[in-house]
Parts: structure tokens; sequence; C-alpha cells
């Protein structure tokens, strides 16, 4: 299947090789692909007797020299969430669970994918990442089931949980002193002066391509149907864009109905220049220094800010930011309604469909899908305070009944419904 790289501004077309920014016009590079073609050859039927993997939907992602990966990332959960949708008052209401992604526990696992397997067809001995902490995961995880040389470069200000899991793998983990975005900027350094392929700088055309499973996956699982509204948590707002693109593409190659799906945007108030550039209809974005415990989501100058403002500015949706309690309240709502633990990009998105929702932004009744793309025991901290005052009784029936009823406050009317 013909592939390229596209500039998105002069699109100028360039052949796949581990580079960023158009060699003409310094414009962003992105995998371009033969939908015509692509249209002939893909049906629902090829899709579904696939493996239940990302994988599945190889035609729409960046090719693969040494044959399409086999490992078995992706194709998580998709929760019809009614008790949530009770207590928000939704009544259409579903989560995409990316925090059981398989092996680290969170979306970024997609991405990796892809990324990893364009190192090797590139010739890279030596991967690595700038992260917020889940990337770091990801990279360190597959590195390691691959056999290949990984260093990952965070921030020194991360949560210890996040980092404990990360410096088990077979990995170099370097904190930097700073934001993200200087971790950032010495990784983009290091592509120059050294062989090494960063799968969020110069592997990033094709890293961000499996985001877009995210959004072919939603539609598979809600029947080859698109959803009406999809709320998702921004960082360097990548994730955004690709869920946009990959709606475009179901369309572009017949695989689902044409129809129009509001994307809605979530961040933290204390890191929210997306959400900002929306809510102010400016046309720049102006980076922030970032202040929230959402570290997940701390990415002050992002990358994709201006390409995620506009997919949600022409889908017609809109954007949100809500407050470190804000978040947490919502982690815990999440958890007691749905049984589903997140970490806090999870809380930040569920905290802003209600915020959303009391400004009338979203539709109630219309079917919509959030994205949970992280895992809670990677920040345990944030509600360490509920762990602080646990009942402690004597080993005795009497103690015990003396606690009165577990359920009594939590409500028991909604009991075995499904
Ligand atoms: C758990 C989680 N969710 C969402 C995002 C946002 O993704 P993007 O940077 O593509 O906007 C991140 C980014 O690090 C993340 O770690």
């Amino acid at each position: 299947m013909a592939q390229f790289l596209e500039c998105r501004v002069c699109k100028k077309a360039t052949d796949f090789k581990p580079e960023t920014v158009c060699p003409f016009c310094f414009g962003p590079l992105e995998v371009a692909y033969d939908y015509p073609a692509i249209r002939q050859s893909l049906s629902r039927s090829n899709v579904e007797s696939r493996p239940t993997t990302m994988w599945r939907y190889h035609e729409l992602l960046p090719e693969v020299l040494g044959g399409t990966p086999t490992t078995p990332v992706g194709w998580t959960p998709m929760i019809r969430a009614k008790r949530l949708g009770q207590a928000i008052g939704m009544t259409n209401l579903y989560i995409k669970n990316d925090a059981v992604n398989f092996p680290s526990l969170s979306f970024k696992d997609r991405v990796v994918s892809v990324a990893l397997a364009k190192a090797i067809d590139f010739g890279f001995d030596l991967v690595g990442c700038a992260s917020t902490g889940n990337l770091a995961n990801a990279v360190g995880a597959q590195a390691s089931m691959l056999g290949l040389e990984s260093v990952i470069l965070i921030p020194d200000d991360l949560e210890s949980q996040k980092i404990l899991s990360a410096v088990c793998y077979k990995t170099r983990v370097i904190q930097v002193r700073g934001t993200y975005d200087d971790v950032n900027r010495l990784c983009t350094e290091l592509t120059y002066r050294e062989k090494i392929g960063i799968v969020n700088v110069n592997l990033r055309p094709f890293y961000s391509e499996g985001s877009k499973t995210v959004g072919f996956e939603m539609a598979e699982q809600l029947g080859w149907v698109l959803p009406d509204q999809v709320v998702v948590p921004m960082a360097g707002g990548s994730l955004i864009s690709k869920i946009g693109k990959a709606f475009g593409e179901l369309v572009k190659v017949d695989l689902v109905d044409q129809k129009p799906v509001k994307l809605f945007g979530a961040q933290a108030s204390g890191c929210a220049p997306i959400s900002s550039m929306v809510k102010t209809g400016a046309e720049e974005l102006t980076p922030v220094v970032p202040d929230t415990l959402v570290k997940s989501l701390s990415i002050g100058a992002p990358a994709d800010g201006r390409r995620a403002a506009e997919t949600i500015r022409t889908s017609g949706g809109w954007a949100e930011d809500v407050s470190d309690e804000e978040t947490v309240a919502a982690i815990v709502l999440l958890a007691e309604t749905e049984g589903i633990f997140t970490e806090t990009a999870g809380g930040v998105t569920v905290g802003v469909t209600r915020k959303l929702l009391a400004a009338g932004r979203l539709d109630r009744d219309a079917l919509t899908v959030l994205c949970i793309t992280g895992n809670g025991l990677k920040t345990p901290n944030v509600v360490a305070h509920k762990a602080a005052n646990l009942p402690t009784i004597e080993a005795k029936y009497s103690a015990y009944k003396a606690l009165g009823q577990p359920l009594e406050e939590k409500g028991k009317e909604h009991v075995g419904t499904i």
C-alpha cells in the first residue's frame, strides 16, 4: 500500500524517514495513505476476522517492513457506563478503558507499539522518549520486550509510583531538572547529536498514528457506528487530533457512515493552554508553566496544541479544565460507580464531563464516550487520604456489626443492574 510522509502545511511528499518536520517548509509531517486503494481491499469482515489487537487496522497504520506486529496492544474494553451516567445525568454513556492497556496500563502503549516497530525498520538500536510518566513506562516495557536499548527522560517532579515501575524495565531513567518542555528540548537536541529514535520527537509522525486506534476501536465496538460526543484528555494534543483523524478515515474507507462527532478536550486548570485557546477563541497558543498534580497532562507548550484546538472547533465541540480537587473527586466517582480506578488524567476527563454538562455544552442523551487513558495504580498518592481513617476492629462479629451496613451511604437502588 503506497504510503509516504506529507507536510500538513505545503502538502509536499517525503519518503518515510525518522523526521518530524518538512524539509521544504518546516511544517509538521504526517503519514499519508492511499484511501481509495484501502477502500477497495478493506471490509468490516476482514477486520473482524483478525486478532483483537490495535494492529487489526494495519492498513490505516504506518507500514512495518518487518511485518505487522503481533504484540497484543489495544482492543481495550468499551464499557456501557450506566451507573456513572445515572450519577451525572447522562443516558447513553460509554467508557473506552485504556487504563487496562497491555503492557503498561495506558493508551501510550498504542503509540509506542507503532514507534518502536518503525524504530526497528529505521535501524535504531537505541530508543527513548521525553515523558510525563505514562510514555516512560510504555517505552520501557516495549523496548524490553523487543530487546532494544532505551533511555527515558522525565521531569524531576514526577510521581514516585510511575518512576518505580519504569526503573524495573531494562532502561535508563534520567530525571531532568525542569519541566516537560525542558526535557523535550533536550530530547530534540539528542536526535541531532546521537543515533537515537526518540518516539515523540524524530519518530513522532509514526508514533502519533497509534492514537488513531482508540477511535477505530471505539467505532467498531459500538457496532461500526461513530459516537455523537467524545471527551478526551489533552497534554500534547495529539490523541484528540488523531481520534478526529481516525473517524474521518473510517468514513473515507467506507467502514462507517458519515456522522458529525463533537470532540471535547479536557485539561487540568493548572496546565490548560489548549482549553484556554478554545475558550478564548485565540488563534495562537500561549504556553504556560504547569502547576497541577495532574502530571501526566503537564505539557505547557503542547506540540499539537493548535491542531487539537482546530479539531475541537471544527467538530463543534468545546474544551474545559478542572481544578485538582475536582479531578480527585472525579477519580473517586468513577471508581465508586464503575469500578474503574483511573489516574489523574481520567479524573480530569470525568471532572470536565460534569462541568461541560452543567454548562449545557454536552447533550445528556447523545451517544457519548469518555476516554479513560491511564491506570490509578500509577498515581495512588492523590487518593491516599481515602485510606487514612479506615476502621480497625477486633476479630469479633459484634465489632463488625457495630460498624453498620457498608452499602448504607452509597445507595443500594442500582445493585445488580449492568
Ligand atoms: C494518561 C494520559 N492521557 C492522556 C494524555 C494526553 O495525550 P496527548 O499528549 O496525545 O494529548 C497523556 C499524555 O501524556 C497521558 O499520559
